[in-house]
């Protein structure tokens, strides 16, 4: 668990459905369409399916009440997967919010104690973030936690199709923050 002034970031729990499907029933954003959820029984088995996850996925809940406003989540990832010793220390992180929640502050809280968790006590050397080229939000978070804006991918990847059933492409950006840098 990680608590923060105003939040506690912990693992999701089955009794989460319905505070997730507010926010899943309608993902804002293309790259979670894939996330959608249509009822509050298909939220109750995504909570199954996530209770186990107790080191890198996290419910963004706020301490005032309880209630679940979003989610932050990031697995670790091979720097160089050819090596033999596969050394796990970066990680790209996903974030949401309930759109009632948004603009508060809550984005940066969370992420914030979320990267220091994971360079202090999850050995992260690099953490990376992509977002897409209309997405300001998520880039002024980046900005705001101090990651570079390091290029980006034109037409790089296609998470729904346009009204004509072709791939809708989308311009990815690319942010990171070294460990180093972080500790400064
Ligand atoms: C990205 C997201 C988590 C940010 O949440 P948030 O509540 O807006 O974040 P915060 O309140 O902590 O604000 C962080 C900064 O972004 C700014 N910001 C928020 N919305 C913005 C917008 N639409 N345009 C520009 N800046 C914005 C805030 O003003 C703040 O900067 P400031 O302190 O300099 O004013 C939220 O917008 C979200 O859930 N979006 C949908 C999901 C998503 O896009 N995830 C990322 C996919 S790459």
């Amino acid at each position: 668990m990680i608590e923060t002034k105003r939040l506690i970031l912990r693992p999701f729990l089955e009794s989460d459905a319905a505070d997730a499907f507010e926010y899943l029933k309608e993902p804002m954003v293309n790259c979670f369409a894939c996330m959608k959820l249509n009822s509050l029984e298909e939220a109750r088995t995504e909570m199954q399916k996530r209770v186990g996850e107790k080191e890198y996925y996290f419910a963004i809940v706020l301490k005032e009440n309880g209630k679940v406003i979003g989610e932050i989540d990031a697995y670790p990832e091979a720097a160089n997967p050819k090596e033999k010793a596969v050394v796990l220390d970066t990680f790209s992180p996903c974030w949401m919010l309930n759109k009632d929640y948004q603009g508060k502050g809550y984005a940066y809280e969370a992420a914030r104690a979320f990267f220091d968790y994971l360079f202090r006590e999850k050995g992260a050397r690099r953490i990376y973030a992509y977002t897409e080229d209309y997405n300001s939000s998520s880039q002024r978070l980046c900005e705001k936690l101090g990651m570079r804006r390091e290029g980006m991918f034109m037409e790089f990847v296609s998470f729904v199709n346009n009204p004509n059933g072709t791939p809708r492409y989308e311009n990815t950006i690319q942010y990171a923050i070294l460990k180093k840098e972080w500790s400064k």
